[in-house]
């Protein structure tokens, strides 16, 4: 169901304790929260995520992980099955982000592959994609969007889209302190939702939570999240800071 989430990626920051106080804290200041229907989930790393499904459990702060590998098991050493996420009651998991395309070579035949693995197992999947500045100086932002989303999602039947959120991060705004103007998003935003409704109809399309992402901060939240196709934030940075998180999710 489409809902307004905030979603915060914490990258490879944070060890256990630090893990454990930041959920700790957002959970307390979410307590205090009227959530209606919005959706705030922390991605913390690997080795993290048992101790943070434990603090955070009958709290409304959702958990997920950054990544997953495609495949249920095997020889594949130092990876992580969607099959062990679901055992330690994670219930998203974010892929496709632009770190990972980039500097671990993940391109969208694997990342279809790992979107398949992980709606085989229930997982929910944040679905990160967008362009290089070089794109949009060249005009060609659209192109890359759409041909991200037909070869990494748009595979999928109708039906398994109630498990696919969409989270459009330029590179260029990615921890850049550069961030795409409101029209930028709220364009961007709508030319994505358009191209579902082309492939699966509009009812399909409305129901699906599109978050932008690329230095969300306290400062521009309100308008960016007050676009009508922008659904919520992927956030990095502003992530790890409990009063800028939560400040994030009060925006809405
Ligand atoms: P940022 O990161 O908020 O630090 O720009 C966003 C992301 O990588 O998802």
């Amino acid at each position: 169901m489409r809902s307004n989430i905030v979603a915060g990626n914490w990258k490879m920051n944070n060890d256990l304790a630090a893990s454990n106080a930041l959920v700790h804290e957002i959970m307390n200041q979410v307590a205090e929260l009227t959530l209606e229907n919005t959706r705030v989930i922390v991605a913390p790393t690997f080795v993290n995520l048992s101790s943070v499904v434990e603090v955070a459990k009958e709290s409304a702060v959702e958990v997920a992980a950054q990544n997953m590998h495609q495949a249920a098991s095997g020889a594949f050493t130092g990876e992580i099955s969607g099959e062990m996420l679901k055992g330690i009651g994670i219930e998203s998991v974010i892929l496709g982000h632009s770190e990972r395309r980039a500097y671990f070579g993940e391109d969208d035949a694997l990342l279809a592959e790992k979107v398949n693995g992980a709606l085989k197992n229930n997982l929910e999947v944040i679905f990160c994609f967008g362009e290089e500045l070089e794109d949009r100086k060249s005009d060609n932002h659209f192109n890359v969007v759409e041909s991200q989303l037909k070869n990494g999602v748009f595979h999928l039947e109708a039906a398994a889209w109630k498990n696919i959120v969409l989270a459009y991060e330029p590179v260029w705004a990615i921890g850049t302190g550069e961030t795409a103007s409101p029209e930028q998003a709220q364009e961007m935003h709508a030319f994505i939702r358009n191209l579902i409704v082309d492939t699966y109809g509009a009812e399909v399309a409305n129901e699906v939570s599109i978050l932008y992402g690329g230095s969300v901060k306290p400062a521009n939240a309100t308008e960016i999240f007050s676009n009508p196709d922008v659904d919520g934030g992927l956030i990095g940075g502003a992530a790890l800071n409990a009063d800028d998180f939560v400040s994030l999710v009060k925006s809405f």
